[in-house]
């Protein structure tokens, strides 16, 4: 029976992945030709999906941007065999946008039956587990630590330090949370490895429970996902049922098992803190550090949290070992960034590299420029909190150190890019608004600083004491960054200031000669 791939993802499914589907089992039934479909997760070539496919002797033949009215015609071409037709982009491993990837967060993403636990063990799920049984949970800090991953949540803090902190915290029960809140503009790798992959979620968190003795986790996923939420519930029930979790985990004699948490919908809930006092059944508050998650998290207990592409890196560097993952990458930045690139862009998607990469070489090669065709203005690096990196910078090459160096960040690897029609003025005044309408509301640089800088962006786009105002926003970006008690408050001026300092015209239009025609 031929095997045919029809996406589950949510961003095939936004673009009718459903209706696809149903008109492929309605022609093959009327044709009376035997199919097996597969709803796999995407492979993150946004720009194609629906993106089908047909499993053929020589490989998975790709079909691209299928809609309902196309399915006849590709079976008149002979689909079911990959037969040719304007559709077809060829064998997909072999596209240039997969094949020059370095997959291993996003190995098994859009490869595999997501919700089917022998698939994923056929493609090599389940060894990064069986190693931690095999070596204990001393050895897998050790691993962990040795490859260099750090937190992909947007801090970069070092995964293995952070377990250690918990393994050798004294309590009674520690915990493992997983940040799936990702509510960065621009950013969806979270989702796709939960809705493409979820049993390499279920894996890490496991591994990580196993190495700092806690036996039980939550994934707190944001209230936007609801098909992570169906992908994730059936993972977890297949996971149960296996036994690879519960009260004897793969009969290693460890018990741990995962309860699934829907987030309320504020952005400050992805923040570690918020975060748990939300997961703890409170109002997303924001809670004064020290004492850190690591020493009294959940419950008062010493917790991991961590996010979603940390957890899942955690099985393939036990499987492939430490050493691997740290040979990818550069400087203090090792093993690989799923950067998600997004926003006037031709080849829209995800795209798994060792660090390193210019950020030039992301937007014009990778991403094929802007999707309008005209140029590149800005893009914006690390969600809403993030600078605006003009095109005089592309030559940065993405690590973390690289871009603090301009007073920007990787954060979560999500790049939006904007064309020449972008009001950089109006992109600051949506830093500052953003921070306003998320803000948790306990410390005042953010709370009320945050609508200040509204109103003195407003003042100075009418044209009103443009030079004053600029000052007087420059020194409330400074109040914020330094007087806040988060990084929702404290990351808020980057936006503005980069705005301010590289495109330091746009907020003069109202005082330039031209604005009085
Ligand atoms: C306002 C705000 C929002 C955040 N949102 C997220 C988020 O959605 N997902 C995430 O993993 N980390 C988020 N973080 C970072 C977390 O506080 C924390 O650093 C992270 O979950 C730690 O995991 P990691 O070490 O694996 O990165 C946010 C931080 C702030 C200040
Ligand atoms: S900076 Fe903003 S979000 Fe963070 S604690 Fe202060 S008010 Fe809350």
């Amino acid at each position: 029976m031929t095997k045919v791939y029809v996406p589950r993802d949510m961003a095939a499914l936004a673009v009718g992945a459903k209706r696809v589907l149903a008109a492929i089992e309605k022609e093959a039934a009327a044709r009376g030709e035997a199919i097996q479909i597969v709803r796999n997760g995407s492979r993150g070539l946004l720009w194609l999906e629906p993106l089908v496919e047909v499993e053929t002797p020589e490989g998975r033949i790709g079909y691209g941007n299928v809609k309902p009215s196309d399915v006849p015609s590709l079976f008149d071409a002979g689909f079911l065999r990959g037969g040719a037709h304007p559709l077809s982009i060829g064998k997909v491993e072999e596209h240039p946008y997969w094949a020059k990837q370095t997959r291993v967060t996003f190995e098994r993403v859009g490869v595999i039956d997501p919700v089917n636990l022998d698939d994923y063990v056929a493609h090599g799920g389940g060894q990064g587990l069986a190693k931690a049984f095999e070596i204990g949970p001393a050895k897998v800090i050790e691993e962990v630590t040795k490859s260099g991953l750090r937190g992909r949540g947007g801090a970069g803090f070092p995964a293995g330090i952070k377990w250690k902190t918990v393994a050798d915290a004294p309590a009674d029960r520690r915990y493992v949370v997983t940040n799936a809140d990702e509510g960065d503009s621009g950013t969806f790798a979270d989702r796709m490895v939960m809705e493409g992959d979820p049993f390499v979620l279920i894996e890490g968190m496991t591994i990580c429970g196993y190495a700092i003795g806690a036996s039980k986790g939550f994934i707190y996923l944001r209230a936007e996902y609801p098909q992570c939420a169906e992908v994730l519930t059936e993972a977890l029930e297949a996971a149960r049922k296996a036994g690879w979790l519960g009260p004897n985990v793969r009969g290693s004699g460890f018990a741990f098992d995962i309860e699934l948490r829907i987030g309320a919908g504020a952005y400050v809930c992805g923040e570690e803190t918020s975060l748990l006092e939300s997961l703890e059944g409170k109002r997303g508050i924001v809670r004064a550090k020290p004492p850190l998650p690591a020493h009294v998290g959940f419950m008062s207990r010493p917790t991991v949290v961590n996010n979603v592409l940390t957890l899942a890196t955690a099985p393939a560097i036990l499987a492939k070992g430490g050493e691997y993952y740290a040979s990818l990458g550069v400087g203090r930045s090792r093993g690989t960034m799923p950067l998600q690139i997004a926003g006037n862009v031709k080849f829209g998607g995800l795209y798994e590299t060792p660090f390193g990469l210019t950020l030039g070489e992301i937007v014009n090669d990778i991403g094929g420029g802007s999707l309008s065709g005209r140029p590149v203005r800005a893009v914006q690096c690390g969600g809403p909190l993030g600078a605006y990196v003009p095109p005089s910078l592309f030559d940065t090459p993405f690590d973390y150190e690289a871009f603090q160096k301009h007073d920007s960040l990787i954060g979560h690897g999500g790049l939006v890019v904007f064309d020449d029609t972008v009001d950089m003025a109006q992109m600051a005044r949506f830093g500052m608004e953003f921070c306003a309408i998320e803000s948790c509301g306990k410390c005042t640089p953010c709370r009320i600083g945050s609508t200040r800088g509204v109103e003195t962006i407003d003042r100075i786009v009418e044209g009103v004491d443009v030079e004053a105002n600029i000052e007087l926003l420059s020194d409330l970006c400074h109040t914020m960054k330094f007087g806040s008690l988060c990084a929702l408050g404290g990351f808020a001026p980057y936006p503005v200031e980069s705005a301010l300092r590289h495109y330091p015209e746009d907020f003069r239009k109202a005082t330039l000669p031209a604005a009085a025609e």
